[in-house]
Order: C-alpha cells, then sequence, then structure tokens
C-alpha cells in the first residue's frame, strides 16, 4: 500500500512533549491523485494540507518532495526526506502494479482517476476525527473505518469498490500501518501548528466596494441589484451584512452571496448582493466583519445614483464653463497679442 507511505512524516516528527490544542478546528490532510492513463501511463501528485496552507507537496514525475513553507521540513532530517521520498519512488510501483491488476479484473475502462484523503481534524474541546478516504472518477470508492480498522465500501451496490474492500481487508500489514499512523496523526497536527503558528495566524485586510448592476433592460422598473465586493481577506471566516437605514437586512430572496471563494495568492474573496426596488429611497451599506479588523467593522455606503446623477450634471457645467472660460482667455490674448506686435503700434 502507497497511500500511507505517504504520511510517514507525521509520524517521525511526532512529538514528544503534547503541545496545546488550537483555539479553532484544524485539518492535517494529504491528498493523492492518481491518474492512470492506460496500463503503461500514469501521473501522480500529492500535497499536504494544514487547514488550508498547503504544507508540501510531491509530482511524480520526479517524486520529489517539496517544501511549500518555511517552516514545513521541520521535524525531519535530510536523511529522513530523503528515505521517505525513496520509499515512496519504491512503494509506487507496487501500488500501480496492483490497481493496473484490480483494473484488468474488474474490467476497468482507462481512464480512471484514483483520489485519496488521508488525515485528522482536532476541535478546540481536545477531540478528534481520523479519516481516510478515496475516491474513483470525483464519487466515493472506500473508506478506512479507523475504529474498527477495516476498509468499507462507500457504495454498497459497486462491485469495483467491494472488490477494493475485501482486498484491503486481507492485507493486515497495511491496515495497522494505517491505524498507526492515524493515531500519530493528531500529534503531527499540533507540532505542524506550532511550528506554523505565524502562517495560520496570518491576518490580511479585506478591501470592499460597493457597486450597482444596471437592471436587466433600461426602463423596465426592474430591482436595481447592489453588489458588495470584499477581497484580499485572510484567515476564511468573514461576516459580510447589507444595512438599510442602519438595519440589518434579514436574509430572503433579496439577498445573495457568492460564497467564500479563493484568490491566487491564499487570500478570499465574497461577493454579496442585494436586490432593491427602482425608485427606492432608503440608505444603503454594506458591512464587512474579519478578525483583521480589530474589533471594528468596514462600512461602505452606497452612493445613490441621483447624488452620482447630480455630480455628473455638476461636472459637466463647471466643465463647460471653464472651457468656455479658457477660450475667452484666448481669444482675449490672441487679440491682445496681434495688438501687441500689430505694425505700426507699439507695446505699452
Ligand atoms: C498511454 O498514455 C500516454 C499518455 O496519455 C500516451 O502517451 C501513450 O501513448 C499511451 N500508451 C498506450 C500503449 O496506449
Ligand atoms: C467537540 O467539538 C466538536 C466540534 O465542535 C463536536 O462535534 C463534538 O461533539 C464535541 N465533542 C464533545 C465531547 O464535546
Ligand atoms: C444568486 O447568484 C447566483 C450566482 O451568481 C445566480 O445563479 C442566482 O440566480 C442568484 N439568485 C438570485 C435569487 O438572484
Amino acid at each position: 500500500m502507497l497511500l500511507p507511505l505517504l504520511l510517514l512524516p507525521w509520524a517521525w516528527g511526532a512529538l514528544a512533549a503534547s503541545p496545546p490544542v488550537p483555539p479553532a478546528s484544524v485539518t492535517l490532510r494529504l491528498l493523492q491523485i492518481y491518474v492512470f492513463h492506460n496500463a503503461s501511463s500514469m501521473d501522480m501528485e500529492g500535497m499536504a494540507l494544514l487547514g488550508d496552507l498547503e504544507t508540501h507537496s510531491m509530482d511524480c514525475s520526479t517524486c520529489k518532495i517539496r517544501f511549500r513553507q518555511p517552516w514545513a521540513q521541520q521535524g525531519l532530517t535530510p536523511k529522513q526526506w530523503q528515505d521517505l521520498e525513496l520509499l515512496i519512488q519504491r512503494s509506487l510501483s507496487d501500488f500501480i502494479l496492483k490497481v493496473n491488476r484490480g483494473a484488468q479484473q474488474q474490467g476497468m475502462g482507462y481512464p480512471f482517476v484514483i483520489q485519496g484523503s488521508l488525515g485528522c481534524e482536532l476541535h478546540p474541546n481536545g477531540t478528534s476525527r481520523r479519516f481516510y478516504d478515496a475516491g474513483v472518477n470525483g464519487e466515493d470508492f472506500i473508506s478506512f473505518d479507523a475504529d474498527t480498522g477495516k476498509w468499507v465500501a462507500r457504495q454498497g451496490d459497486n462491485v469495483a469498490a467491494l472488490y477494493a474492500r475485501d482486498l484491503l481487508n486481507r492485507d493486515k500489514g497495511a491496515a495497522s500501518v494505517i491505524q498507526f499512523l492515524l493515531r500519530t496523526c493528531v500529534n503531527e497536527l499540533k507540532s505542524f501548528v506550532q511550528h506554523g503558528k505565524e502562517s495560520l495566524e496570518r491576518q490580511e485586510r479585506p478591501v470592499a466596494v460597493v457597486f450597482a448592476r444596471a437592471p436587466p433592460q433600461a426602463g423596465t422598473p426592474a430591482p436595481l441589484l447592489l453588489v458588495c465586493r470584499v477581497t484580499g481577506f485572510y484567515p476564511r471566516p468573514i461576516r459580510v451584512a447589507w444595512l438599510q437605514d442602519g438595519e440589518e437586512v434579514v436574509a430572503g430572496w433579496w439577498l445573495n452571496s457568492s460564497g467564500i471563494l479563493p484568490n491566487a495568492d491564499l487570500t478570499y474573496q465574497l461577493r454579496s448582493s442585494l436586490a432593491v426596488g427602482p425608485g427606492d429611497q432608503h440608505s444603503y451599506a454594506c458591512r464587512v466583519e474579519h478578525s483583521s479588523l480589530g474589533g471594528q467593522s468596514l462600512l461602505i455606503p452606497w452612493e445613490q445614483t441621483r447624488r452620482w446623477g447630480l455630480g455628473l450634471v455638476v461636472g459637466i457645467t463647471l466643465g463647460v464653463v471653464t472651457i468656455a472660460a479658457v477660450a475667452v482667455v484666448l481669444w482675449w490674448s490672441r487679440r491682445r497679442g496681434y495688438q501687441d506686435v500689430g505694425p505700426g503700434e507699439s507695446s505699452p
């Protein structure tokens, strides 16, 4: 069994003294993706995630472990990391052989994708959950039950899943290795949380803007959609609400949210929209609450269209007046210029 071997650094890095339980639930998980193109070609990628932070990655064109955080190498010596890479490289060929044999026996068509997710979640009350789930082609396939030490099929009617379950349950050695890894996972998690404290506690302030999406067709009395776009924040938890005349707008068809989406730089974004009637005279504001704001909240008022309209009229009027003034000055100075240099006249 290859999958559990990727978890060995957690076991090696176990701390003797148990560090404190983190203040919020944290998950340590190892994700693996195996793409079987055909019986002779496959790609493998793996990554370790602490919460939403990628700590390690592996791409099996080389099968080298990469450290994605400055502190991710702590807990193992260079020699141990090397041994781990070797172990993975060797186990991979055994795993590929077994999967291909199973695929042929079960008449599974290529290509197919196997995904594995192994790890543990530690809650602030000190309890934890351990898991090892595998999926095939994006669907649940089998899971390891840490309490009984047995694999279970996630789809009772899937012959291939039942086959894989029985095959794996006969492998007592692999099961005890997995049990050991899952047992030590929580200690590893605590150790990583300690090493990566600074990265995990990173605070990025949200930036928010409010704008209106025009109604679908001009002239129709469709509601105006006010949009509050909040981006660049970390960590993920955030609260965004709309205020109508200072009162929080309650949930309903008029409210919609994109949900929290990731940005490329490990910050997050969210859009919340509010539908308001075309002739609405209330005042609206978007309120953002986030841990980076030090107990305060961002309040972004919606600048009503009619105010924009007034601004535009004032702007255009000022512009016209300015152009007229410049034209008059130019005309006057040119006239004076002609007069100044006109023949037969001398400057005063
Ligand atoms: C297997 O898949 C790889 C990658 O898609 C391809 O390059 C190769 O030609 C395939 N081999 C066979 C025997 O089909
Ligand atoms: C501990 O916290 C988790 C998550 O908040 C909860 O699901 C679980 O029931 C709690 N367990 C106990 C014993 O309080
Ligand atoms: C909410 O937003 C989603 C995605 O932008 C959209 O598909 C959906 O129709 C919206 N729902 C309402 C009630 O406006």
